[in-house]
């Protein structure tokens, strides 16, 4: 059971059409590094093209942080300040999403010090009012010998692990867009590419796929979040057929 809300919430929609559960809606505040961060990630596609009229959310994706830098820097503080300010009128969802930094060796982060961090900021989200969702790392899109070098394996295992032994929601999008880019391959992947030798970071339209390939994995794991989700079918088809998009 995750938080009594969410199951009332969706409880209620499942039985009618309920103008209560029609009212909500989602702010989405996303915390992260670059591979979410406006320029180069995910986040700034998800707030523009997969969430529905009514909900909203700001990207505090923020290029080159690890999970102690997003805290030391004040970026974090900002997200539990909004979590307040949000929370009276919306479902506030929180996307942790950290790792590619954290991983460098000198980070100064331990995978342990990973994973307590992560611990530390789902809960904090919890008593701030707001509902965490874990995220393991983007994928990069290396490739060598025609398949992606997976490069996050420690992090993406990290993250699942601290979710699932503290009752945190969590998707899995490191293997998401792995399957997906392997799927579509090297040349279609370079497409995605923020800059034509930058296999990390994403272009526009690269950010609007992998918002919609991130979009899509929450709402097959949480089916409330389809309320308050713009779909569209052709590029989720793309995605779940693993055909460039
Ligand atoms: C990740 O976890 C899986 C299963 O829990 C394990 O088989 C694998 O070796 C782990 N990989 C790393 C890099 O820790
Ligand atoms: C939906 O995705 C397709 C690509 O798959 C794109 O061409 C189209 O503009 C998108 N539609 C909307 C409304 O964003």
């Amino acid at each position: 059971m995750y938080l009594s809300l969410i199951s009332f919430s969706s409880l209620l929609f499942g039985i009618s059409a309920s103008p209560l559960r029609a009212d909500r809606s989602a702010y989405w505040l996303l915390a992260g590094d670059s591979t979410t961060a406006p320029n180069g990630g995910w986040g700034d596609g998800f707030l523009a093209t997969t969430v529905a009229s009514g909900s909203s959310g700001h990207n505090y994706g923020h290029s080159g942080a690890t999970t102690a830098s997003f805290r030391a820097g004040g970026d974090w503080g900002k997200v539990i300040k909004d979590i307040g300010t949000y929370k009276n009128d919306h479902d506030v969802y929180v996307t942790i999403q950290f790792g590619h930094n954290d991983q460098k060796e000198n980070s100064g982060v331990t995978v342990e010090q990973y994973k307590t961090n992560l611990k530390t900021f789902a809960s904090e989200v919890k008593s701030a009012g707001g509902i965490p969702i874990l995220l393991t790392p983007l994928t990069r899109r290396v490739f060598q010998d025609g398949k992606v070098v997976q490069s996050l394996a420690i992090q993406r295992n990290a993250t699942i692990s601290v979710a699932e032994s503290n009752s945190i929601r969590w998707a899995d999008l490191n293997i998401a867009s792995e399957n997906y880019v392997n799927a579509i391959g090297k040349a279609a992947a370079q497409k995605y590419n923020l800059a034509a030798d930058d296999w990390t970071h994403l272009n526009e339209w690269g950010g609007v796929v992998f918002a919609r390939l991130v979009s899509d994995l929450l709402v097959k794991k949480f089916p409330e979040l389809k309320a308050v989700t713009k779909a569209n079918a052709t590029l989720s088809k793309a995605i779940a057929d693993g055909v460039p998009a």
